[in-house]
């Protein structure tokens, strides 16, 4: 397939594009930098310098390009999200840059879009027990200010899954680990003794960097038309077991625990590594898209960190 990629240089698309091209994929990488554009050269990925936020730039820098295939991995979480306006310019391109990206691929004659969704659009709470299913709905909305997140999720996945112009898919990948940025800061964090562990801590679900990259894969040639697949790891993670083990990777002692309420001052942060619980089933993933993760626990998948 050839494929036009939004996020080409971007945390997912460091595992994602060497699969696609293994894969016997054609890949045109979007950026809006130069240096992106050098990058994607080197790997083999044919760049094209626009920004996705704006609908004309990106009509007007894909003409004359068709397409089998987009795919949306474009986010912009720069730096460790702390309050929720840090997730904002995320929340625009799962907004604003689906729609662009959507009008995109119909002049490109794209006949598939996979876009990238989340597995907290479900909720930042506490879920208990259950392994989610994708036939669990998403959260409604009601809840401050995780409603401009909600909202863009919803809005991203209504406007991939619902569209008559091609068949789309959403991924809703876990919490990404592995040989990227957020692991590499929790490693070095730790060799200094300065990643704590909130008590209470929070259970999330991650999935490694290169399994959600085959998961995409997999998608582009099974995934079912308007649907919604869960990606995330075979286990749930305590987030107190996996701190302790990134520190035990980083060959740094235990982390000290502290108080879950020293996080309120950054909501996000909080919310999210002392107030939610949730888990999923990846079942739907496995059966449809024939798809297993490498790394089943993050056990399996932190020692890749170091590479
Ligand atoms: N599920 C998850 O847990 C999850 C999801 C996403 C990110 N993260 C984490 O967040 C951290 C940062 O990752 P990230 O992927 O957000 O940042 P990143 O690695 O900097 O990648 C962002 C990608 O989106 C592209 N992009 C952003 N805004 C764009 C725009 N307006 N137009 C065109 N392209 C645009 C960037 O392209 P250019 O900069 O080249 O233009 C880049 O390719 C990582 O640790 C990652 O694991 C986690």
């Amino acid at each position: 397939m050839r494929i036009v990629l939004a996020g080409a240089t971007g945390t997912i698309s460091s595992a994602l594009v060497p699969q696609l091209l293994a894969a016997g994929h054609e890949v045109v990488g979007l950026t809006r930098t130069t240096t992106g554009a050098q990058r994607l050269r080197t790997a083999g990925v044919t760049p094209v310098v626009v920004d996705v936020m704006s609908a004309d730039a990106l009509l007007a820098a894909l003409a004359g390009h068709t397409a089998d295939a987009v795919v949306h991995q474009a986010t912009a979480i720069t730096r460790t999200p702390a309050r929720h306006r840090d997730l904002h310019p995320t929340d625009a391109l799962r907004d604003v840059g689906t729609r662009n990206l959507v009008r995109a691929a119909k002049q490109l004659g794209a006949r598939k879009f996979i876009t990238q969704s989340f597995f907290l659009g479900y909720g930042w709470c506490d879920h208990g027990q259950q392994l989610l299913t994708e036939e669990h709905p998403y959260a409604e909305l009601g809840h401050g200010a995780f409603d401009h997140h909600m909202r863009s999720l919803r809005s991203n996945e209504e406007q991939v899954l619902g569209s008559a112009d091609f068949d789309g898919t959403a991924l809703r990948y876990g919490l990404f680990y592995g040989p990227e940025p957020f692991t590499r800061k929790m490693l070095a964090l730790a060799r200094r003794r300065l990643l704590p562990v909130p008590r209470p801590a929070a259970t999330l679900h991650p999935i490694h960097i290169a399994d959600a990259a085959s998961a995409t894969v997999a998608a582009l040639e099974r995934g079912r038309a308007g649907e919604a697949y869960n990606i995330v790891d075979d286990q749930p993670a305590d987030m107190a077991e996996f701190l302790d083990a990134v520190a035990a990777t980083a060959g740094a002692p235990a982390p000290r625990r502290i108080p879950g309420w020293l996080l309120r001052p950054t909501p996000y942060l909080h919310a999210l590594l002392v107030g939610t619980r949730i888990g999923l089933d990846n079942g739907k993933a496995k059966r449809e898209l024939d798809w297993a993760p490498r790394y089943p626990t993050f056990r399996d998948g932190l020692p890749s960190a170091l590479t």
